[in-house]
């Protein structure tokens, strides 16, 4: 599910218009060598499909930085020297300054380092990005410690998202859609365009909004027969396949990673892969409700959507296109600071849940054929543990 046109188009464009034709046709085509491995049992299409040419540039691509050494445990509090800590508090003055060279590595632009969120007063608020990094070391703290259900023990620091730069190569603002007259022809839902979150189908070009902002329900099958009871419209159908396309390319999996294709709905013939991928949806929306819109006003113009929202975090802002973010290698674990663990969330007030989330369909996502995946660890408590109700008879 990679896309190389850019790199396709570029090739073609210095060799003849007959290599342009067939790369835009192209477009949706992998580059060989294409290979797959099987994942499951023998004949039901439980594979994936990889491509190590494509996989080699991926893992180059994720690799980690040196972490600097460990602080002391022991030292003077942070607090006795700094006068404007409100999330840091719990820190030592040895490990506060390990926190602050290390948001320097992974954020600020190399040029600018440590001026990049601070005036000569280090303890002024004046720079709107010393205010936005104070709410993502709560944020950080917040998903290592309350969504373990999702990011487990492997946890994420600054660097999954931002690697190095102020921007996350990956993320998202409301699409205000294409304008078109009004009529009959009014209202194509988004769709009609390529669309490159939904890998350049016709789908709706705007699959976050609904269901990483929003808590639409994201069905396909209707869990009756007779319409009107449980009756899932074409559109929800358009939406949600937009939005699994989008999540196999933030993975960089096929449906099977997840899905037995021949029942994409039910639970008990789904891998472990789609529980911890249904708290992922539930993690992203309350990050960006939570988190990122109540930013807006913090965020200057210049970075916000053009209906003036702020960005916002998918799936691919942490995963960029590996099935576990640096292929699940935990730099968290080598930043206690950052666990938010044992550690109080810091001083503002702690963000408030999303409200409640659509009761699945079918057996609830802990009931596998599979074997969960081993832990040494019980998991602590989900933000939001799926709903009981509506879980007890599969359809
Ligand atoms: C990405 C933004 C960012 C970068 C880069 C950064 N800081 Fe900070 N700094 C913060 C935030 C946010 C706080 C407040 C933390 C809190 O509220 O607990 C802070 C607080 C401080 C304070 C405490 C000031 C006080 O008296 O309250 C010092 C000192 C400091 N930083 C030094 C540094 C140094 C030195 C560097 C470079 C190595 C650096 N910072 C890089 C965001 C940043
Ligand atoms: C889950 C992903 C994620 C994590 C983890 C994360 N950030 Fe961010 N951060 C974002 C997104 C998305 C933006 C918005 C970027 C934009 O302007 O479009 C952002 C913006 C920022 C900005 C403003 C950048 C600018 O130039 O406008 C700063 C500063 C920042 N983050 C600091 C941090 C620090 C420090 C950490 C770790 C304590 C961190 N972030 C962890 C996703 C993340
Ligand atoms: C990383 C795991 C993952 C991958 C990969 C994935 N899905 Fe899903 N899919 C889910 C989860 C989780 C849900 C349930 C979402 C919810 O209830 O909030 C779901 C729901 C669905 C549904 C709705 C079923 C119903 O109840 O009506 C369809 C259809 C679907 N996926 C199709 C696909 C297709 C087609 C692909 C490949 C393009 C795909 N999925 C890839 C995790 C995944
Ligand atoms: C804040 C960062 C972050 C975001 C956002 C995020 N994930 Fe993850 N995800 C992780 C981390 C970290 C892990 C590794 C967890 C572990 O090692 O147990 C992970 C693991 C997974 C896995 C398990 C893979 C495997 O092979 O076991 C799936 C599936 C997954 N994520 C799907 C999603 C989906 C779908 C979304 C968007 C709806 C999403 N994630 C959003 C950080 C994130």
């Amino acid at each position: 599910m990679n896309h190389p046109s850019a790199v396709w188009l570029a090739r073609a464009t210095a060799s003849s218009l007959l290599i342009v034709g067939s790369a835009l046709l192209g477009g949706c085509y992998e580059r060989p060598p294409v290979d797959t491995v099987q994942t499951g049992i023998r004949g039901i299409g439980d594979e994936q499909v990889i491509n190590p040419r494509l996989d080699a540039i991926k893992y180059k691509k994720n690799q980690l930085p040196e972490p600097i050494p460990p602080a002391d445990a022991d030292g003077p509090p942070a607090t006795l020297v700094f006068q404007n800590l409100k999330v840091l508090k719990d820190l030592n003055i040895g490990q506060f300054t390990r926190v602050m060279q290390s948001m320097a590595a992974w954020v600020a632009p190399a040029d600018q380092s440590c001026n990049y969120c601070h005036e000569a007063v280090m303890s002024s608020d004046a720079k709107y990005t010393k205010r936005v990094a104070r709410r993502m070391l709560q944020m950080v703290r917040y998903i290592n410690k309350d969504w373990r259900a999702h990011v487990g023990k492997t946890g994420v620091t600054c660097y999954t998202c931002h690697r190095g730069q102020p921007v996350p190569e990956y993320r998202w603002f409301i699409n205000p859609g294409q304008s078109s007259a009004t009529g009959l022809i009014a209202g194509n839902a988004g769709k009609n365009k390529p669309s490159i979150v939904a890998g350049l189908s016709a789908l709706p070009g705007d699959p976050f909004k609904d269901y990483l902002l929003g808590s639409e329900n994201i069905r396909v099958q209707a869990g009756q027969a007779l319409r009107g009871t449980d009756y899932q419209s074409i559109k929800q159908t358009e939406r949600t396949y937009a939005f699994m396309i989008s999540i196999t390319q933030a993975l960089g999996v096929n449906c099977s990673y997840c899905h037995s294709t021949r029942a994409l709905r039910a639970w008990d013939q789904s891998t472990p892969m789609r529980a911890t991928a249904w708290y992922g949806i539930r993690m992203a929306r309350d990050l960006n409700n939570n988190f990122m819109v109540p930013l807006t006003s913090t965020f200057p113009e210049h970075r916000l959507g053009v209906l003036g929202d702020a960005p916002k975090i998918a799936c691919i802002t942490c995963h960029q296109g590996v099935f576990k973010p640096l292929y699940g290698v935990s730099m968290a674990k080598n930043y206690p600071e950052l666990s938010g663990g044992d550690q109080p969330i810091g001083g503002l007030a702690p963000p408030t849940p999303t409200g409640a989330s659509p009761a699945p369909h079918g057996v609830p996502p802990a009931m596998f054929a599979y074997p969960p995946p081993a832990t040494d660890e019980t998991p602590a408590t989900p933000a939001q543990t799926p709903p009981t109700a509506a879980l007890v008879a599969p359809h």
